[in-house]
């Protein structure tokens, strides 16, 4: 499991190697001065977040004879990507209009992020319906 997932993110790495030296060219949330490296490290945590790779919501052209796959990063012309954006604007609304804003009892309340929600997954469990396969049976009374 652990191999499984470095191997996954060592080439995604590898993917964003390529585009080391390339400023950002399109970011509309992000703070346009962000390090290659912070961004890289938000571009991780949606990836993980989501059990996805890079290619969920960038453009990849995958050219006979080479054996990785052309990202373009800075395209828009996958949905996901603006989803993505959106879902940004929408996990720091919640932060800062609502969780930010609570006191907790004897506890702080923590910033939720994408995690929280997808645990790992592309697609929310968002019905009770959907509890029980995703638990295994677990909650199956
Ligand atoms: C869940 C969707 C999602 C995944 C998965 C994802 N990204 Fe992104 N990426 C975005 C969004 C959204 C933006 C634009 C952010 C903004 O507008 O501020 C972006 C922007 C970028 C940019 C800047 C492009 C430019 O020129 O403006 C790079 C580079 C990038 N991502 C690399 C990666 C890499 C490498 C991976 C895999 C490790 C990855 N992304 C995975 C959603 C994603
Ligand atoms: C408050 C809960 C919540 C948070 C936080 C959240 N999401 Fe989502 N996300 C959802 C729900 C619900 C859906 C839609 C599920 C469905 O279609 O059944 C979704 C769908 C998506 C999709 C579309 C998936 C697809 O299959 O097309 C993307 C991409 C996405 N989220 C990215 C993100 C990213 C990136 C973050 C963090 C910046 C994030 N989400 C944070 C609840 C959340």
């Amino acid at each position: 499991m652990t191999l499984s997932a470095g191997m996954i993110f060592g080439q995604a790495f590898a993917q964003h190697h390529d585009d080391d030296d390339k400023k950002p060219t399109n970011l509309k949330i992000l703070p346009k001065d962000i390090s290659g490296k912070e961004l890289h490290n938000v571009m991780r945590n949606f990836s993980k977040s989501l059990g996805v790779r890079c290619d969920f919501c960038h453009v990849a052209q995958h050219v006979e004879g080479e054996n990785r796959p052309r990202m373009d990063f800075a395209s828009d012309d996958k949905p996901e990507k603006n989803i993505a954006r959106n879902m940004m604007r929408m996990t720091e609304a919640i932060n800062s209009n609502y969780i930010g804003k609570m006191i907790g009892g004897d506890h702080t309340l923590e910033s939720i992020n994408c995690v929280t929600c997808h645990m790992g997954k592309k697609t929310p469990i968002v019905s009770i319906d959907s509890l029980a396969k995703a638990a295994g049976g677990q909650f199956n009374h």
